[in-house]
């Protein structure tokens, strides 16, 4: 049992906020952030705004796009590890917002910047296994939240926002969610992790390497598991952390820049909700059509990695 796409949404807040604007509040610059990370700019929440607010906005676009209401949805995933409350999951307050009558069941998974990959992991085991026809997974977070205006190492990094993807049930094998790996390594734990006082902590020149290793393995793995070779791929959406480690991801892939998509200018590194919202964008900007295959690697926080091939 295949699946194939049929609605996508994103929101990103209205505040946008520039390199220059930290230049303003703490020792960096543009010129360091460019260099460094690639990034220019990126979208925060206003402090009344939740991850369950922008993730509800996704995801009633993403059924405005699909021609559906939330009670037509059976499943509902949600990549995130920066919502405000511990519990109830932001799934269910999702589709409490959105009114759903159905009693579909909703979960979130806590995969940090691999978490969409993991909640598309779900999502292939269910319509592989027959037991959900039409899921929605959303990747939503509020980064802003952990930031540690006095470490400008880890403050500039990060940013808001959330994208939702609706899949259906299909009898075609080659559309939709592919195929996915993943993987993780807790006894990495310490390169990269929340605070109890919710900051982040991060040796970012590890955590450089193990990215630009661990991303291209994953890649590589998924496309030997699947028997497809890089000219197969339309596009690669990597996970949006930094544009070094993209350019040297594509590098070991021996990929041309021209296919990789770039939004971490954009919306810098936020995390469940970065291959998701750069999806989002592509479609929205015409730049990928569907049809086309995707190869989504990503790595974070765990540590976890993995990898999504999908037929848009
Ligand atoms: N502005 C100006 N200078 C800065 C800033 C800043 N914002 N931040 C750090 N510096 C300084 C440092 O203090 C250091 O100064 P020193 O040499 O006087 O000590 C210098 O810049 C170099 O610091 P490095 O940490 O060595 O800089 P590096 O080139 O490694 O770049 C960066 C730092 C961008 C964080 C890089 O290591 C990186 O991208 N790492 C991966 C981060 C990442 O992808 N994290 C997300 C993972 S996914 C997830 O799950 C959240």
């Amino acid at each position: 049992m295949g699946n194939r796409l049929i609605g996508y949404g994103s929101y990103l807040p209205e505040r946008v906020v520039a390199n220059q604007d930290f230049e303003k509040i703490m020792d960096t610059s543009d010129e360091w952030i460019v260099t460094r990370t690639g990034m220019r700019e990126r979208h925060f929440a206003r402090d009344d705004e939740t991850v369950v607010d922008m993730a509800t906005i996704a995801a009633q676009r993403a059924l405005d796009n699909a021609g559906l209401t939330i009670d037509d949805i059976d499943l509902v995933i949600v990549a995130n590890v920066s919502a405000e409350l511990d519990f109830p999951s932001v799934g269910c307050q999702v589709l409490g917002r959105l009114g759903a009558k159905n009693n579909a069941p909703a979960f979130d998974v806590r995969g940090a910047c691999t978490g969409f990959i993991y909640a598309l992991h779900c999502a292939r085991g269910f319509f592989t296994s027959g037991m959900h026809r039409r899921i929605m997974l959303i990747g939503a977070e509020k980064m802003s939240r952990f930031i540690d205006y006095n470490d400008r190492s880890t403050a500039v990094l990060f940013g808001d926002g959330a994208g939702a993807l609706i899949f259906e049930h299909s009898t075609s094998s080659y559309s939709g969610i592919i195929d996915t790996v993943i993987m993780s390594d807790g006894t990495e734990f310490d390169m990269l992790h929340g605070s109890p006082d919710h900051h982040i902590m991060m040796n970012g020149p590890e955590t450089y390497k193990k990215a630009v290793q661990l991303m291209p393995d994953a890649a590589n793995y998924i496309m030997e598991h699947a028997g497809i070779t890089a000219d197969n791929v339309d596009w690669i959406i990597p996970h949006q952390a930094n544009l070094r480690i993209i350019q040297s991801c594509a590098q070991r892939l021996e990929f041309p820049l021209e296919k990789i998509l770039v939004t971490v200018d954009k919306h810098a590194n936020t995390s469940g909700a970065s291959g998701v919202l750069a999806l989002a964008y592509a479609f929205d900007n015409d730049i990928i059509k569907r049809g086309q295959l995707i190869l989504y690697p990503a790595f974070g926080s765990g540590l976890t990695w993995g990898a999504a091939l999908i037929r848009v």
